[in-house]
């Protein structure tokens, strides 16, 4: 057999055992049953330990809680494992986007993806070497990111906790919008474990039913928003070699309220997780649901279901039910075999009920739902 056979061979056979035998398949167990969702309301503290643990698991609708990751970036591993991003989403009748920066370790990725209405996404990405930095902000609300270069600009900026401009550009795009809410608007603030020990974890605030106004331009199309819906996913965070998600998102006015949803289902460790970040919003309020599954239907591709996996509520948490209706699906994905990043985004609508103690109520909002599978 000649010398370069028998190299493919070997390789391919270690390129399996490594695959089966080292890094294994992912844990992708979901919860079936209903959790305690711990509100760790006005905890005072910081979120890490002095050996850069997750102090505590629940949820909270305030920040009261000290994110220092200096513990976790003095050391270079640590830096290279940690996982930050800056993410807005604006959801239309007409039109989608989605804006972020990503701080990934080893590089970054800035992108902004567009999704016109029954038009096929597009997306505009530039993956940023570790020579060529942006800056994330310190908090969803403080601070500032940015990054710019002579083909790709962002920054989103804070002016105070409750106000905010959102600016992206390149050759194709002009995005130019300002967020703004109120100080009573209560968020998802999400601490999350994906290991016993702690060690890796999801801290994230979402913060939804922003007041948007301000222009898009997508080529030579001008949309004018003006007391539109934003939301921020503002996420730091440690993973396991193999992560990923399900995450839905959505927004709209729906007889005359601004309601917003966020469901996720994350890799969890289960013993150690005392909350999800399900919840739906209504104006300033927010409704914590239950633990929440969603499923492709089997009878419909283009249908998702989801649904609390507790039906009844209690005085803790709500219960939904509903659909999401896909229109247009967008697929970005990276695969270097060790390094892996697999995006379907789905783009639509959900319509269902959500019930409490207090009574139910039917809502029809726009949005997405991610499927992410990745290795970083
Ligand atoms: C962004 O970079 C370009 C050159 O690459 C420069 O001309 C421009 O002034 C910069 N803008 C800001 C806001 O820094
Ligand atoms: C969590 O579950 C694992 C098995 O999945 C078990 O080995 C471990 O002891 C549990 N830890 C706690 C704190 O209950
Ligand atoms: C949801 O989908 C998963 C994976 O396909 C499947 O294992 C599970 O049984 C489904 N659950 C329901 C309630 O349909």
């Amino acid at each position: 057999m000649k010398a370069w056979i028998k190299l493919a061979i070997a390789t391919i056979i270690l390129a399996f055992i490594i695959e089966k035998c080292i890094i294994g398949s992912p844990n992708t167990e979901r919860f079936s049953k209903s959790i305690i969702q711990k509100n760790l309301e006005n905890q005072i503290g910081n979120i890490l330990t002095e050996t850069g643990k997750l102090q505590y698991s629940g949820y909270q609708l305030f920040p009261t809680l000290n994110w220092n990751p200096n513990i976790i970036t003095s050391t270079t591993t640590g830096r290279l494992r940690l996982k930050k991003w800056d993410f807005y989403a604006v959801y239309t009748e007409s039109i989608t986007i989605c804006v972020a920066l990503a701080d990934l370790g080893y590089f970054q990725n800035a992108f902004i993806t567009i999704y016109e209405k029954n038009q096929e996404p597009i997306t505009y990405e530039k993956l940023i070497p570790l020579w060529d930095q942006g800056e994330l902000s310190d908090s969803a609300e403080v601070g500032k990111t940015f990054y710019n270069s002579s083909s790709f600009f962002v920054s989103f900026t804070n002016y105070n906790k409750n106000y905010k401009t959102i600016i992206a550009r390149n050759d194709k795009i002009d995005i130019d919008l300002v967020f703004e809410k109120n100080s009573e608007q209560e968020s998802m603030v999400y601490l999350g474990p994906f290991n016993e020990e702690m060690t890796q974890f999801f801290y994230s605030q979402k913060i939804y039913n922003y007041k948007v106004h301000g222009i898009i331009i997508v080529e030579n199309r001008k949309y004018e928003l003006n007391q539109e819906l934003g939301m921020l996913d503002w996420v730091r965070s440690i993973w396991p070699y193999q992560g990923g998600w399900i995450w839905a998102s959505g927004m709209g006015k729906y007889e005359d309220k601004n309601i917003a949803l966020n469901l996720g289902e994350l890799l969890k460790a289960k013993n150690a997780t005392e909350a999800t970040d399900d919840c739906i919003i209504v104006d300033n309020k927010l409704i914590k649901l239950g633990v929440v599954n969603a499923n492709k239907s089997v009878k419909d591709e283009n249908i998702w279901e989801f649904y609390t996996v507790n039906s009844e509520p209690n005085e803790k948490f709500g219960s939904i039910e509903g659909t999401f209706k896909v229109e247009k699906i967008f697929y970005k994905n990276i695969n270097l075999w060790v390094f892996q990043s697999l995006l379907h985004q789905h783009f639509g609508e959900f319509e269902g009920k959500v019930t409490t103690l207090d009574g139910s109520f039917n809502f029809k909002i726009r949005g997405m739902l991610e499927v992410y599978y990745c290795r970083w």
